[in-house]
């Protein structure tokens, strides 16, 4: 397989075309960012420990019926993955209050939610990925029901399997989020990454962040923290 030109660089990731138009090189950088890119720092190891994370768990979803980009792990860093185009939507499920909603809505942080939330912020830097809404997506073109569907199906399984998955390993999932892209014959599947830095993680027993808030709030033993969620992880995986 060869590696082609770079089609896209985001925050943690670069994407890649190759000799082949229906897979592209995902490669993960060790870049960290928070608040819409106005804190800027690198977390040592951070790529490659995303990378293998992110592969295992898709792996594991793969079996649970969830399509997802996932072909090959190439290197540490570099992933195969089908090519798609990414939905302009993020999805979040919280389970547990935290972050942006904790401020939003005026909830401490950490309380159990009687049933999951899903969000949606519409995806795109300059606005700040701001929250939209069921009829936002469809008035706007940004999927067509069908789609919307499927994403909110897919989204409240993956909630299901992953709190299952990490609470094996101790961990509590609090929140998360995910996107899905569009292949060439028009089949959603899942794409991007699942890892600290998208999921909210406290440990089962004594609470303690476990994913990017730890880098987020300067709170130490960032790269610590990482490597111990992938070595978890591993171990299960
Ligand atoms: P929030 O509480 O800041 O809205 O974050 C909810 C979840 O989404 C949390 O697990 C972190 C993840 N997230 C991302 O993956 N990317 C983002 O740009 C943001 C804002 C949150």
């Amino acid at each position: 397989m060869k590696k082609l030109g770079m089609i896209y660089e985001g925050k943690a990731k670069k994407v890649f075309k190759t000799d082949d138009e229906n897979l592209f090189i995902v490669d993960y950088k060790d870049d960290a960012t928070a608040f819409n890119g106005l804190k800027k720092g690198q977390i040592s190891g951070k790529g490659a420990v995303n990378n293998v994370m992110a592969n295992i768990i898709f792996q594991m979803l793969e079996k649970k019926g969830i399509p997802t980009h996932f072909v090959e792990q190439l290197s540490e860093r570099e992933t195969l993955v089908t090519a798609v185009k990414i939905l302009p939507l993020e999805v979040i499920i919280r389970n547990v209050t935290a972050g942006s909603f904790s401020k939003r809505y005026g909830v401490e942080e950490g309380r159990v939610l009687a049933r999951p939330i899903l969000e949606f912020s519409y995806k795109n830097d300059e606005l700040g990925d701001p929250l939209i809404n069921d009829d936002h997506i469809l008035a706007l073109e940004l999927a067509t029901e069908e789609e919307l569907e499927e994403v909110k199906r897919y989204s409240y399984i993956i909630n299901d399997n992953l709190k299952e998955f990490f609470l094996e390993i101790g961990l509590k999932l609090v929140d998360f989020k995910v996107e899905f892209g569009k292949q060439m014959d028009g089949k959603i599947i899942l794409a991007d990454e699942i890892s600290p830095d998208t999921c909210r993680l406290w440990d089962a027993v004594t609470n303690e962040k476990m994913d990017k808030d730890r880098f987020r709030r300067d709170l130490g033993n960032v790269e610590e923290t990482y490597q111990e969620v992938l070595s978890r992880v591993q171990k299960k995986g």
